[in-house]
């Protein structure tokens, strides 16, 4: 594999762990205070997560390259209010979309060309990832702290089903 690219995936995959950690931590503030729906959300946003890691950690191997897993960020805990947190979550999606455009165009000026194959699905995966995100952001938006409307976000967010293995 190019060394820099091998680095750059590397550097990914503790991104896409952060982002695992990151709504682990939101699920558990959601939990807290007993939206248990955005909590069951966002654990398994934090699952799909710990997948987009996992396959670029088995990629790697498969490329006979190195895997190295680097320290993980103490995650942000608090949240002033249900909608804020799903801002942070929309812009943690917009900053990833940003950092795999940067790896693919390092893929591509590498001409590693069975990366680029790779990471062209983490492309499409970002545009439904921010979709999801800014259409919940408006919700919030739209319903500001009505407590009936906040438990009916809940409740559908709640119906989640697991990502696929
Ligand atoms: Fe791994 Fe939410 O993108």
């Amino acid at each position: 594999m190019n060394a820099d690219v091998l680095r750059a995936i590397n550097v990914q995959i503790n991104s896409e762990l952060r982002a695992w950690y990151q709504y682990l931590a939101m699920a558990a503030f959601c939990e807290r205070d007993k939206f248990t729906g955005a909590g069951r959300w966002l654990k398994q946003q934090s699952l799909e997560e710990y997948q987009h890691a996992l396959k670029l950690f088995d990629f790697v191997l498969a490329r006979n390259g190195t895997v190295e897993l680097l320290a993980l960020e103490q995650p942000v805990r608090e949240f002033k209010t249900l909608g804020d947190m799903f801002k942070s979550v929309l812009e943690h999606e917009e900053r990833t979309t940003a950092q795999i455009n940067d790896l693919f165009e390092l893929a591509f000026k590498s001409k590693a060309f069975v990366e680029m194959t790779e990471l062209q699905w983490f492309l499409t995966e970002q545009v439904e990832e921010e979709k999801i995100a800014r259409e919940l952001v408006a919700k919030f938006r739209l319903v500001g702290d009505d407590p009936g409307a906040l438990l009916d976000i809940d409740r559908e967010l709640g119906a989640r089903t697991p990502p696929a293995a």
